[in-house]
């Protein structure tokens, strides 16, 4: 029998003890929402990651960090986290995706990691943007970045057997978005404008049950790598292209050995069959909850994915507030 049989080869879901690393970020960045200081926030989710992070039986290596080891005093990238004993895997963190709307006290910031095994997750960190186009599985065969939005749009709602009219395409609220939102209006589709967080954005336009049929535009790189190990679990559609603000930043990315002309799919941005996103809602957002107080309870709402059994859980967590004074 096939080893992706689940009855017959159950595996371990590390994703299943990741998640409580990031709840404990989410929760610990609860006191700096809407305080206006987004590097407080950072800092103290961080914290909390890192610590929940270690008591993890892995030997995990952070891909997809806060930055270099001499800007980011933790979970740099290249650090290594867990006991060191147990499978070998990459991990991209994100403390909080959304720093700037937790300290603004906005919606839609999100804990989140992400997960594959050792050597199979791009490093696209030396280009801070990359071009993307996220769909559910209507999307494959279909979908191109070569194509112009309008022909995505149209032939994404045909396979979708939907009118084009009804097409709702998710977009980061950039002036750099200008001219792309209105090709997608003027292919006859409406648009949600995110003001940030395109993981979360991603994700809706892969999951079953949301409005959102695609999400495109450009947005970070590492954000896409992320959004890939969320993707391969929904059995979705991605690409993804770097777009290198200057020449300096094109010099630094082929230096690091990225194709700045290649269009990067699933597999180009995670390789393997193993991949885990893990994501606890901060403020309420249309994939999770945030974190609520419930007098002596706290409760968070997260999300786990992983590919190689192809699961969507949804964890709510109640915390007794008094271990976490
Ligand atoms: P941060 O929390 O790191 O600020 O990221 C939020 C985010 O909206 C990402 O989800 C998105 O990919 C990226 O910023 C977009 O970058 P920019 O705000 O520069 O357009």
């Amino acid at each position: 029998m096939a080893e992706t049989n689940l009855v017959t080869h159950p595996s371990r879901n590390l994703a299943m003890e990741l998640v409580r690393a990031t709840e404990a970020a989410a929760i610990r960045a609860v006191p700096f929402i809407g305080k206006g200081d987004k590097l407080a926030a950072d800092g103290a989710a961080v914290d909390a990651m890192r610590a929940f992070l270690s008591t993890v039986e892995f030997d995990g290596v952070v891909v997809i960090g806060e930055g270099e080891k001499d800007r980011a005093p933790m979970l740099f990238n290249g650090e290594h986290v867990g006991t060191g004993r147990g499978p070998m895997t990459d991990i991209a963190v994100d403390p909080i995706d959304g720093t700037s709307m937790t300290a603004q006290g906005r919606q839609n910031a999100l804990s989140m990691i992400a997960a594959s095994d050792r050597g199979t997750m791009l490093d696209a960190s030396s280009v801070f943007y990359m071009e993307k186009l996220v769909a559910d599985h209507h999307g494959v065969g279909v979908l191109s970045l070569e194509q112009s939005i309008g022909d995505n749009i149209r032939e994404l709602a045909k396979a979708k057997g939907k009118p084009v009219g009804e097409m709702v395409v998710a977009v980061l609220d950039r002036p750099r978005h200008e001219g792309l939102i209105e090709e997608i209006r003027a292919a006859g589709a409406g648009t949600r404008m995110l003001l940030d967080g395109d993981v979360a954005g991603g994700i809706n336009a892969a999951r079953y049950e949301t409005r959102i049929d695609l999400c495109v535009g450009t947005g970070g790189s590492p954000e896409g790598v992320v959004t890939a190990c969320a993707i391969k679990a929904l059995g979705g559609f991605i690409e993804g292209r770097l777009a290198p603000k200057d020449e300096a930043e094109a010099e630094r990315g082929r230096a690091a050995g990225l194709d700045l002309d290649r269009i990067y799919d699933a597999d180009g941005l995670v390789a393997g069959d193993n991949t885990m996103f893990i994501a606890t809602g901060v403020t309420d957002g249309g994939l999770v909850e945030g974190v609520r107080r419930k007098g002596p309870i706290i409760r968070t709402e997260s999300i786990v994915l992983r590919s190689r059994s192809g699961t969507l859980r949804r964890i709510s967590s109640d915390h007794l507030a008094e271990r976490w004074l």
